[in-house]
């Protein structure tokens, strides 16, 4: 990064320290249906924080934080901190898998050249086994057109066999051995039955399913290395505010995925809105301070579910960067295939088809989870006036806007209409009829100038300006940041957006 970009950078951390430093605790959530960019977002707040907390979820999410122009970390279970060498806290929350934590954190390691900050993993976070994978693999098994397309890390099972209360949790592995085999023995015997089935109809073989000893001997493997972090983080939380001390709260997936106000049953099983974060850590309401959601330009699903403002099919965009793997790699036929495919669109002739094409392959837009294609929507204002609603947000990140630069139209969902009748602002349908969704689209003026990596309001080109006002106007809540390309600097702070906030 040279000196100038820096100093930008550095006006932009000012401003912010002003927006979020005097409040202690602060929430960062996704708008959308996952992948907005949450984790570059957390990258660029954590340094007013000494404390990045995340309080559900699992090994399902995938952030990604560019730490140089070289080094990028990958999280899936840990807590994006983890880059900025902030205190790490998994709260209670959490669906935590033993062996993921491990290699994750080796992985980090790595890239951290071994600058592990402290981490905190909650007590009674419910616990993985390989019995919870199988039984993930039974459930989409069984279904038809209910089948999830889950990322295979067992959210599902976990959050069920916990409420039905069958499942374990993280500090029964450094209590009474015994205690915790038949408790392994407990919870096999109530899956049996399921696992009978998949022997039964093929699925795999009766010695795929792993004997109680063989579980817990696992298990323990890795118990005296983790022994120590394990905590009450309630406490850990609670004594760190009282002390002076700030928490970023991390959110995992996002509002479309959220098991109460997603689109259920094609969501995850975890708690994806601003309010999950006080129930998954076990502090007071009280606690907490402003809301941040963190919206993409053009949104972005895997997995099943309702997607009102979708451009393409979406098993053909899941399946796209395997068939083209060559257009998800720097190069030649990357670009070329950009340009013919910009101009086609320019030339009127596109397809929705050709401009999902467009923005998925300039957008890598692949799972760092499960690598599967992502497939991509449109701005959608009703969607994200409904997210706002449910969040409360003190103001938005727009992430990605470069990826409009070229677009001669933009395509904007504006209204939501159902058997002809306009759907107020702020509501959905219920996720069995969001199908019958008639999105409204307007065509909003683009600009042709490349804005990647632009900092600095004033160098947008004015129908940059002009769109993001419009935005504003239109979802009623101040866009305050504005990413405008993958690395760490390239982000841009509104001084329109600043005016908005309240005090
Ligand atoms: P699960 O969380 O693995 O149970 O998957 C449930 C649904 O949520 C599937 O459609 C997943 O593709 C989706 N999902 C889970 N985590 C993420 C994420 O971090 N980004 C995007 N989609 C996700």
């Amino acid at each position: 990064m040279n000196r100038e970009r820096s100093a930008r950078l550095e006006s932009i951390y000012r401003c912010m320290a002003h927006t979020v430093e005097k409040k202690p605790a602060t929430t960062v959530v996704g708008a959308g249906f996952g992948d907005e960019g949450k984790g570059k977002v957390i990258d660029l707040l954590c340094r007013f924080f000494k404390i990045v907390a995340r309080f559900s979820g699992g090994a399902n999410a995938g952030h990604t934080a560019w730490l140089d122009n070289k080094r990028k970390l990958v999280t899936h279970l840990l807590p994006s901190g983890l880059g900025q060498s902030k205190t790490c806290v998994l709260g209670r929350g959490v669906f935590f898998d033993t062996d993921g934590f491990f290699r994750e954190l080796e992985d980090a390691k790595k890239v951290l050249r071994g600058k592990i900050p402290p981490i905190h993993v909650d007590q009674q976070c419910p616990l993985w086994t390989p019995w919870h994978r199988l039984f993930e693999a039974f459930l989409e098994g069984v279904k038809g057109t209910n089948k999830i397309n889950t990322t295979g890390r067992a959210i599902g099972p976990l959050a069920a066999l916990n409420a039905l209360r069958a499942g374990l949790h993280v500090g029964e592995l450094f209590g009474d051995e015994k205690r915790l085999i038949n408790h392994l023995r407990e919870l096999r015997e109530a899956l049996l039955p399921s696992f009978h089935d998949m022997v039964a109809s093929g699925l795999m073989a009766t010695n795929d399913v792993p004997k109680a000893q063989t579980v817990a001997e696992q298990l323990l493997s890795k118990a005296r290395f983790l022994e120590p972090l394990v905590c009450d983080t309630s406490y850990l939380m609670h004594e760190a505010l009282r002390g002076g001390q700030s928490i970023l709260f991390e959110g995992a997936q996002a509002l479309g995925l959220d098991l109460l106000w997603g689109t259920y049953p094609f969501v995850s099983a975890g708690m994806s809105t601003a309010a999950g974060a006080p129930y998954g850590t076990g502090l007071p309401l009280t606690d907490f301070g402003p809301v941040i959601l963190v919206a993409k330009l053009f949104p972005t699903r895997v997995g099943a579910g309702g997607f009102p403002s979708e451009l393409w099919d979406r098993e053909l965009a899941e399946a796209f960067p395997k068939r083209r793997s060559e257009l998800f790699v720097a190069g030649r036929a990357r670009n070329q295939f950009l340009a013919k495919t910009l101009l086609r669109i320019k030339s009127g002739k596109g397809t929705n088809a050709d401009l999902a094409q467009y923005l998925q392959v300039l957008g890598y837009e692949r799972g760092a989870t499960t690598g599967r294609g992502r497939s991509v929507g449109m701005m959608d204002i009703p969607w994200h006036q409904y997210s706002i609603r449910v969040n409360g947000p003190l103001f938005l990140v727009l992430t990605r806007l470069d990826m409009a630069s070229g677009l001669e139209k933009i395509p904007v969902v504006t209204t939501y209409r159902y058997k002809g009748q306009r759907i107020p602002a702020g509501q959905i349908l219920e996720p069995w009829n969001m199908d019958q969704i008639e999105p409204v689209v307007e065509y909003w003026e683009g600009w042709s100038e490349d804005i990647s990596g632009c900092q600095i309001e004033d160098e947008l080109p004015r129908k940059a300006r002009q769109f993001l006002g419009k935005l504003e106007d239109a979802l009623e809540v101040p866009i305050l940041l504005v990413g405008t390309g993958a690395p760490r600097d390239a982000v841009m702070l509104r001084l329109d957006g600043l005016a908005q906030l309240p005090g």
